[in-house]
Formats: C-alpha cells, structure tokens, sequence
C-alpha cells in the first residue's frame, strides 16, 4: 500500500464554500494530509453539513456564513479559534456568478453589486480575519484565495465577475506585501473552467459552450481539468512545499492563457 505524506500534519484550516465543487475538493484533500480541523464555511447548510460528515474521525464541521457580512465572517473565525485553539491556512474560495450574460452593453448594475459583494468584498473580509488572528497568534499562516484566468485577461461576458477576480489579484499581491513580515504567505490558484455547479447555474448552454471551448485550446493534450486539480494546487500553497512562495497566483488552465480567447466567439 502507497504511503501518503500527510503534509499538513496538525493544522488548522478554514475552506469558504467547502460545501461544493473545488471547496469540497480541498476539504478532503485537507483531510486526508492530516489536518487537525477543517472548518467548512459555506451559505448552503445541508451541503455543507453532509460534506462534513462524510469525514472520517470528525476532523471536519460546518459553520454557516455568508462571506459577503463581515460580521459573520469574524464570528467564523473566532468560532474556528476558540475550538481548535489556531488558524494556520485560510483558503477563502466562496464565489458567485451573475445570472444572466453581463457584457458591458448589458450590464444589470444590481446583479454587478451582488457578484462583487461575495467575490471581492467577502475575499477582503476573509484575508482581513484570517490574518488579524494569524497575527495574534505569534504570525505564520497560509492563505489562499480564489481568483480565475479571466483575472489576467479580459472576459467576452461576465464583466462583473470579471472585474471581481481583478480584485482578487490585487488583494493578494498587496496582502501578501504587507503580511509578509508576519510570517502569513498570501496566494491565489487562477482555474480555467472546471464543471462544478458554478459553472452550470449561469446560462448552463453558454457555461457548457465554454467548457467545450476550452478543453481543446489549452497546450496539453488529453487531459481535462478537475477539481482534484485544483486541491492538489491549493494543498501546495497551504503547506510548507511552498514554504518561499508570496504573492504568487498559480494558473491551473493547462497553459490556456497563451492561446486565443475562447469565448471572443461568444
Ligand atoms: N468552476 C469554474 O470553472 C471556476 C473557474 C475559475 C474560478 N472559479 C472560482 O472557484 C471558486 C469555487 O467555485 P466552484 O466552481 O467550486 O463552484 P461551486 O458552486 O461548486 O462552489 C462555490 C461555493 O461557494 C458558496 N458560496 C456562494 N456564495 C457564498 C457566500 N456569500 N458565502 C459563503 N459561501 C458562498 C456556494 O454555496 C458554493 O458551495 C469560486 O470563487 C469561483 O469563482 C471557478
């Protein structure tokens, strides 16, 4: 039998929306590296209570919070703090979509509010939590945000959701700056597309197209992104392998970024 290196050997983690997708990904990715407690932080209660207790040896539980309130944000992290005593890795992954195209001509500025609300106001008030603990605890961290390809390059629709991964990017190489002499690495993971119910609730027949799109454009062959993929990259950032890595935004889209847009068709 294959022994696995359990590299994060007594940590504690918080995953924000842990209850789906690449969230959930990296709860059991957590998990199975040894984590002492993986708190999931999640809008979607029985998802997120059902995630948590698929995990063997109660390593896991479910704490309700909409990243998008602040308050609730720093209840979630003084609730991880007062029961399992630390917070070492923060991956505030928790994102949302517009419900309907969103290019410029078109743009719903009250759908535009909701989207930045979760994807760059809540990111701000996970990274701002995470760290102020991760501080007043002595220093050290990790913290891992996620941002997307569209945060390096423009989108040919969701221009607010677009934007919102710009803000990601900023965040991090500006909180990575200043927390870095506490000892707390600051990065992001940029996904290209990856089929997780994200990608299928915004206009699945356009969300489908894109899929499609970008399979064959990326530079490696025969292989289809997943969200282990993306664990595997946020599991790098969170433990010590990226031990001198700061500020740094790790494309996981198979080298699609040196390709033609594939959504200028769209
Ligand atoms: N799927 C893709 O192709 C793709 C590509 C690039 C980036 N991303 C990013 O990956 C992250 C995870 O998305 P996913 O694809 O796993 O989708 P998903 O829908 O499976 O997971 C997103 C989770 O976030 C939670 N969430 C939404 N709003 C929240 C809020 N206000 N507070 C707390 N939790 C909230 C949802 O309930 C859900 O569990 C998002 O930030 C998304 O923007 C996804």
């Amino acid at each position: 039998m294959a022994v696995v290196m359990q590299k994060l050997k007594g940590k504690v983690a918080i995953v924000t929306g842990g209850a789906s997708g690449i969230g959930e990904a990296t709860v059991r990715l957590f998990a199975e590296h040894g984590a002492r407690a993986v708190v999931i932080a999640d809008i979607q209660d029985e998802k997120g209570r059902a995630v948590a207790e698929s995990i063997p040896l109660q390593v896991c539980s479910y704490v309700h919070c909409d990243v998008s309130d602040e308050n609730q944000v720093k209840g979630l992290v003084d609730w991880t703090v007062k029961k399992y005593g630390q917070l070492d890795i923060m991956f505030s992954n928790a994102g949302t979509v517009g419900n309907s195209g969103q290019k410029v001509l078109d743009l719903d500025l009250s759908e535009f509010d909701r989207v930045i609300r979760v994807n760059a106001r809540g990111m701000a008030a996970c990274v701002k939590h995470a760290a102020r603990a991760m501080v007043e605890q002595g220093g050290r961290g990790s913290i891992i945000c996620t941002g997307s390809v569209g945060a390096s390059k423009g989108a040919a629709w969701r221009t607010d959701y677009t934007m919102s991964k710009h803000a990601v990017l900023g965040l991090v190489t500006s909180a990575s700056r200043q927390l870095g002499k506490y000892g707390i690495r600051v990065n992001s993971i940029s996904p290209s597309a990856v089929m997780t119910p994200l990608m299928s609730s915004a206009e699945a027949e356009t969300s489908m197209k894109v899929l499609k799109m970008y399979g064959p454009l990326t530079s490696l062959k025969g292989i289809t992104l997943t969200v282990k993929h993306l664990a595997d990259a946020v599991l790098f950032l969170a433990s010590d392998d990226s031990a001198f890595v700061n500020g740094h935004d790790l494309l996981v889209d198979g080298g699609l970024l040196h390709l033609p847009d594939p959504m200028s068709s769209l």
